[in-house]
């Protein structure tokens, strides 16, 4: 589906967002094998989100949804059945990362794969340390989807990803909680916490020292009531979407702002954007507020190895602000970028290409000269959510309109996200 985007003029009101992916996942997947009932409020509206219910629901775990209120009925540690015929993680590689820890110790066989995208994006970095806590795992070429996933016993090990990923750390810890002993992973830089901070919601016997994140297997979980905030990924959008246009004024309601994704408001901030929080709460450890920006031409500067991590779904619509900056944005270190879900560097470095901008593409980033004015153009979204929103996000500030070809994969995270376009701008 194509989506054509006229230029605005402002981005002006105030916005509800949909739950948090990445935690939706993560309470699922936890609800599932802890006991007792667990029920989320506020549970994301992404495909992604529906493709870890799907997986749960064949694993045999009884699951009811009504709008964004999700009941699951825990099945347990060792409650799960082996599904029939294969598991279906569709876009999404949390689902397929973090769900294969679980897999890992179960005493069963289960196959996983996903669409073409995700059965190109490299799995051997969660096959790794999986295998050493004993599970058996097959792949295409020793590293793409389907995998099959012959669990079983696990063996508690210390871990130190060799990329700085949350879906590695999630998959290790999750298969640590059937684990026998202490699993213990150390990151090099830190990423989102969410998978911990839930861990110790449920119940688990988790401890995060300096030296690293502790989990000992066994432990049963208790399910309970969870509310997920609003996805400050998606926020990202309208916040860049908003400092596009000095007259803007935008109010995002109930935002996720947890530190180790929040870094976002502070490299923002850093650039001389005016973006106010209010109303901080916290909520099972997440913490949530209300975000004010106002419109104003941000500085620009560089973006490097240390904060990638915590900017990694970000990246794509900053590096069109990027090219609205003072001194434009020079991103390095980002070699992540390439395994998303399109190569995003080449992706973003093609539709700025086409919308008349000059932008020079590393192996690991991209150099973006700022001051630039974009011009409408026809924008491949490379059947990639992000790619797709951040470009439409571009098109506004662009003279004359743009086609968005592939603008349905915002659905992808995002489904809300052309309605709430519409309503916010003029
Ligand atoms: C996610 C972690 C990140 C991010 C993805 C969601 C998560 O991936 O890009 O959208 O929920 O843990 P990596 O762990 O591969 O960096």
């Amino acid at each position: 589906m194509d989506r054509i985007i006229r230029p605005a003029r402002n981005v002006l009101g105030a916005v509800q967002l949909p739950g948090d992916k990445s935690i939706s996942h993560r309470y699922a997947m936890l609800g599932a094998i802890a006991e007792g009932r667990t029920t989320i409020r506020g549970f994301s509206s992404a495909a992604d989100c529906e493709s870890t219910l799907g997986c749960l629901r064949q694993l045999g775990v009884a699951i009811h949804r009504e709008g964004s209120e999700v009941q699951i009925e825990g099945a347990g540690l060792g409650g799960l059945r082996a599904p029939q015929p294969m598991l279906d993680a569709g876009n999404s590689g949390s689902t397929m990362r973090m769900l294969s820890g679980i897999l890992a110790g179960q005493p069963f066989v289960t196959r996983i794969t996903g669409d073409d995208s995700l059965q190109r994006r490299p799995m051997d970095r969660i096959m790794e340390p999986l295998r050493q806590m004993g599970a058996e795992i097959a792949a295409r070429d020793g590293r793409y989807a389907p995998l099959e996933i012959r669990g079983g016993r696990l063996r508690a090990i210390r871990y130190r990803p060799p990329v700085a990923s949350a879906q590695v750390k999630t998959a290790v810890l999750l298969a640590g909680l059937f684990a026998e002993g202490e699993t213990v992973v150390e990151e090099e830089i830190r990423t989102r916490d969410h998978t911990e901070l839930a861990l110790v919601e449920f119940g688990a016997d988790i401890r995060m020292e300096s030296n690293g994140i502790r989990v000992r297997g066994g432990r049963v979980l208790r399910g309970g009531q969870f509310r997920v905030p609003g996805d400050l990924s998606s926020a990202a959008f309208f916040l860049v979407g908003a400092l596009l246009f000095p007259g803007s004024n935008l109010l995002l309601h109930n935002v996720g702002l947890n530190p180790t994704r929040a870094r976002l408001l502070d490299f923002l901030s850093s650039q001389g954007a005016d973006v106010r929080v209010s109303n901080l709460e916290s909520a099972r450890g997440e913490l949530i507020g209300d975000l004010h920006v106002t419109g104003g031409q941000v500085k620009g500067g560089s973006i490097g190895a240390d904060l990638v991590p915590a900017l990694i779904d970000e990246l794509p619509v900053l590096s069109v602000l990027g090219a609205h900056s003072e001194r434009g944005l020079s991103i390095s270190g980002a070699q992540e970028l390439r395994v998303k879900e399109s190569d995003r560097i080449a992706a973003v470095a093609e539709n700025l290409r086409r919308m008349g901008a000059r932008v020079e593409e590393r192996p690991d980033g991209l150099e973006i000269p700022g001051r630039q004015r974009l011009a409408g153009a026809t924008i491949d979204s490379c059947g990639d959510h992000r790619i797709a929103m951040a470009f439409s996000i571009a098109a506004l500030a662009a003279e004359g309109e743009s086609r968005i070809e592939g603008a349905e994969a915002a659905q992808v995270s995002f489904p809300e996200f052309y309605d709430i376009l519409d309503s916010i701008t003029e």
